[in-house]
């Protein structure tokens, strides 16, 4: 952060994939973080790094507990929310308890975060909140129908946090992320991340499936590039900034078929083997998508967003990644 002063930064799902790595980045800049999980989808070891570092704390609770919240943001000068069940499949098996954590859940991380006058809340939204809409690229002011059960949660995310902002003036920020991956996105799991999941069916010479022909796109974004924007939300001063949302993506797009090509390119350079491993092509998923692309304007204007790493350059650290860490 560019301001020198040390701060208490209360990241909520800090165990999990964004979370961990959002915690490991502030805590090297020498902020206290306070990370709140119930470990539902994240994991102990993400934690192993910062466990003994005396700047961190871990609240084992739950979002869908209000004394759990108000415990966690106790001392926080800064809110970010990560805690969520993500996943459009999972949704749709169980509505019920995506909507318990995703809003009811939220409302009481806000709830808490307003009532103990936290500088600012910043929150993990997403870009299933596009829904319908066709228009290329996304930008923020024009949404469509939502298509899941979690994209209705996304979006009421939203519609919370500008009425917090409006009624009892909570600065909040939105970060409406698109198909992020890097470094401990968990591999495992019926409802794992395409890309993990295809890193480890490609280590051990598993056919990924993809959905559809390959032909849909998504706008691919690594981790670091959703770390820089959670950074210049809680640290920009512009005031024209605030209670508003930022597409969270690199701004370009790529085919699930580019995608493939890639990770058998960086994982054939570490195994041969894996440059024949066949891809087996379902049916299309409910609920997804076929392309996906973010206009970043907003956010390289009003925060001075400069994404780094593209789809490629993305890939071929979380390649290495995965292969030092899975293997
Ligand atoms: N990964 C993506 O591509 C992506 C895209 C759009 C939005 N998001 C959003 O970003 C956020 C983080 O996603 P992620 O990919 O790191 O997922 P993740 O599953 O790895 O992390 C979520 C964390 O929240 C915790 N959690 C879940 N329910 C909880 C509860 N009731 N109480 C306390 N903690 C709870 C989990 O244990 C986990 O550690 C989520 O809000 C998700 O909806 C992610």
């Amino acid at each position: 952060m560019k301001d020198s002063a040390q701060n208490t930064i209360l990241i909520t799902g800090g165990a999990g994939f964004i979370g961990s790595n959002l915690t490991e980045h502030f805590l090297k800049l020498g902020h206290n973080v306070i990370c709140l999980d119930n470990f539902s989808t994240g994991h102990r070891h993400n934690l192993k790094d910062f466990i003994d570092n005396p700047k961190f704390k871990l609240i084992e609770g739950d979002i869908r507990n209000i004394d759990d919240c108000i415990k966690a943001v106790e001392d926080a000068d800064y809110v970010l929310h990560q805690a969520a069940l993500g996943s459009v499949p999972r949704s749709i098996n169980d509505p019920i308890t995506t909507n318990d954590v995703n809003v009811s859940g939220f409302l009481n991380i806000l709830i808490a975060s307003r009532d103990a006058k936290v500088k600012r809340f910043v929150y993990a939204a997403s870009s299933s909140t596009y829904g319908d809409s066709e228009g290329l690229p996304k930008v923020e002011e024009v949404i469509g129908k939502p298509l899941s059960p979690y994209a209705i949660t996304k979006y009421v995310n939203e519609l919370y946090a500008e009425i917090f902002s409006k009624t009892y003036g909570l600065e909040t920020i939105g970060l409406r992320y698109f198909n992020v991956f890097g470094r401990k996105q968990d591999p495992d799991g019926a409802y794992a991340a395409v890309i993990p999941k295809f890193v480890k069916q490609l280590m051990n010479y598993e056919s990924p499936v993809i959905n559809g022909d390959g032909n849909y796109s998504r706008d691919f974004t690594y981790i670091d590039n959703v770390i820089q924007m959670n950074e210049l939300a809680i640290t920009t001063q512009n005031q024209s900034a605030f209670n508003t949302v930022y597409n969270t993506a690199f701004g370009d797009r790529n085919t699930l078929n580019d995608l493939v090509k890639y990770l058998k390119k960086y994982l054939s350079e570490l195994d041969s083997k894996i440059a024949d491993v066949e891809i087996i092509y379902g049916e299309n998923r409910a609920g997804d998508i076929p392309h996906s692309l973010a206009s970043i304007d907003k956010a390289k204007k009003l925060l001075g967003y400069n994404p780094k790493y593209s789809l490629e350059e993305g890939l071929k650290e979380a390649v290495s990644w995965y292969w030092n860490n899975l293997k």
